[in-house]
């Protein structure tokens, strides 16, 4: 009975694993047993890991897959993913992706620059749990420069240029910047002309009712402000900052002087707490060198009055977003294989040859091979997918999304590019099959109901909503959109539209959302064996699916109670 129960531990049936009769004579019967045990693992370990003849006569990889379908243009729900040996616990799956030299996420999920999807609050949240967002073009360039300025220092943990106010600033002043800028602290260092510290302004006296005062009349004086020289911070300055805010009860801010005593930085102890937390989380907030989130932008394909690309206003815009940190600009428009598109990559590539570049959008081979040879770093594939897009309808034109990032998948490989599957995104299974040949995917819709997006809540019939909108819709195309399908603003009200304005159910914050997609995709991958997402894309195997098939996989012939999301 012992030996059966040792031999269930061990993964055998029951009678399996016992000492074969005569073995009882030997000196030390109990090493044979464990001796028989780690052959009989070996041999199943090999025969586990050993391609079934059976399976691949169903179950293809994707070269053999695509290829004996390639009469027909498949999406993700044509097909379905075969499962295989696993070691792999779903929670111990690791989806951080590398798009291009430096621009790292810690999951493959990126939020659209879509003007009712990305603006800086969705960026912040997408960063802090582990992707990135593209923020829009759809306003001016100032005002998108100032959006990406705000993801950039939103909480990092040393803030190397902290809002400083003037001594002979009224308070007045400064209320009238909190309120224009929207910052969401109150807390200011207050220096002289030559950056000198003079001291710090607190939130307790930043009110209409000291409005007519002067700042200096109302700061904490320099002796009594907490300060750090700059020299002292060593190698990790947040474990400093930690162990001074507890050993100062009640100080929330610690700031950093040189030796002349001007400011060079502060810490804020609630972002110091937020870091020392994420330290902990296994999908890190995705953070650049240092240690601010990290952002993308759109940049458009800019005309001059002539028609001629205007390189001057594209490397003057490109230039202020890196100076305010940007990550990775997005150049996007509906058709990317396009000499406008290419020339502009080329632009952005020629005066900075270090900045990620993203570009799209295309469903070719030869459109990745062009925007790669052009300087782009990963390739945006999809071309009506998107869940407001009519390009197909309008235009007649466009792949299922699964046939076209195969295609494209074959170039990238070739020219050393990643590739992001961008629209069409409804469900955590899709983006496990979307990550099977790409290395993130792009969401808008499934996004766009969170609260972290433009827009407000509406309520119709008792129900919340937000709007959603095409960007190639006619009412985003008038408000700037109009470029990315080749419009001209003025025309935008003439042209064909190429996308609808809709409705999304509010959903939860991004973060609820987004917890549902990570567990579904490292549901897939322990499905797969896949410890990462480079196993992933090397072990896939598919196969199609039939319309009962399709319905055999929702939840049927039940009366459902509640829906799988939280
Ligand atoms: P989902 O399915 O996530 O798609 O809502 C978002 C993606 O759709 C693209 N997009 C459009 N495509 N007409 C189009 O043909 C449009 O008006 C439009 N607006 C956005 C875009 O690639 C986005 O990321």
């Amino acid at each position: 009975m012992e030996t059966q129960l040792r031999g269930r531990e061990f993964g055998f049936r029951a009678g399996e694993g016992q000492l074969p009769s005569g073995c009882f004579s030997l000196p030390r019967p109990v090493c044979y047993f464990p001796l028989v045990n780690v052959a009989r693992r070996l041999a199943s370990s090999v025969m586990a890991h050993e391609p079934n003849a059976t399976d691949a006569q169903f179950y293809q990889p994707s070269d053999d897959f695509f290829l004996a379908h390639r009469h027909l243009a498949l999406t993700y729900d044509d097909v379905t993913l075969a499962t295989l040996f696993s070691e792999v616990l779903p929670r111990d799956t690791q989806l951080d992706t590398e798009l291009a030299a430096g621009l790292h996420l810690s999951i493959p999920v990126i939020s659209s620059d879509m003007d009712t999807v990305t603006e800086s609050r969705m960026a912040i949240a997408m960063a802090l749990n582990g992707g990135l967002g593209l923020i829009h073009y759809s306003m001016s360039e100032k005002e998108q420069i100032a959006e990406v300025g705000r993801v950039k220092s939103h909480v990092h943990g040393l803030i190397q240029e902290p809002i400083k106010v003037a001594p002979e600033q009224l308070i007045g002043d400064v209320l009238e910047m909190i309120e224009k800028q929207k910052y969401a602290f109150s807390t200011f260092p207050v220096v002289d002309a030559a950056g000198k510290l003079v001291g710090l302004l607190s939130g307790n006296v930043i009110k209409p009712r000291f409005a007519k005062r002067k700042v200096t009349e109302a700061i904490i004086a320099r002796a009594q402000v907490h300060t750090i020289p700059q020299k002292e911070l060593g190698t990790d300055p947040i474990s400093k900052a930690d162990r001074f805010f507890t050993d100062h009860p009640g100080i929330h801010k610690l700031l950093v002087v040189d030796e002349q005593d001007h400011l060079r930085g502060m810490f804020a102890m609630s972002d110091v707490e937020r870091i020392a937390h994420e330290r902990k989380l296994q999908f890190k907030p995705a953070r650049d060198t240092r240690f601010r989130l990290i952002c993308g932008a759109a940049v458009s394909a800019t005309r001059n009055a002539f028609g001629d690309l205007d390189r001057d206003r594209i490397h003057k815009h490109v230039g202020a977003l890196v100076e305010r940190g940007v990550d990775v600009v997005a150049v996007s428009t509906a058709h990317g294989h396009t000499k406008g598109v290419g020339e502009t990559v080329r632009t952005i590539r020629e005066a900075f040859p270090k900045l990620p570049i993203l570009a799209g959008n295309v469903t070719s081979a030869a459109g990745v091979e062009y925007l790669a040879d052009c300087g782009a770093n990963t390739i945006k594939v999809g071309q009506g997918p998107g869940s407001i897009c009519t390009t197909r309808i309008v235009a007649g034109v466009g792949i299922p999304q699964l046939t076209a990032l195969y295609v494209c998948s074959k170039a990238a490989a070739k020219k050393r590019v990643t590739l992001l599957a961008d629209g069409g995104i409804t469900k955590s299974g899709d983006i496990v099959k979307a990550l099977t040949l790409s290395h993130a995917v792009i969401c808008g819709g499934i996004l766009a109901g969170c609260p972290e997006a433009p827009g407000q809540i509406m309520e119709i019939g008792g129900k919340l909503y937000k709007q959603y909108r095409g960007m190639g819709s006619l009412s985003a195309m008038k408000a700037g959109s109009a470029s990315r399908y080749g419009h001209t603003k003025d025309a935008a009200r003439k042209v064909a539209a190429e996308g609808v304005e809709a409705l999304k159910e509010a959903t939860g914050p991004v973060e609820n959302v987004l917890t549902q997609l990570i567990g579904g995709i490292q549901s897939g991958m322990g499905y797969l064996g896949a410890k990462n997402l480079a196993q992933l894309r090397q072990k896939a195997r598919y196969i199609r699916v039939s319309a009962a098939g399709m319905r055999e996989a929702s939840p049927h012939d039940i009366v459902e109670l509640k829906t799988g999301a939280h």
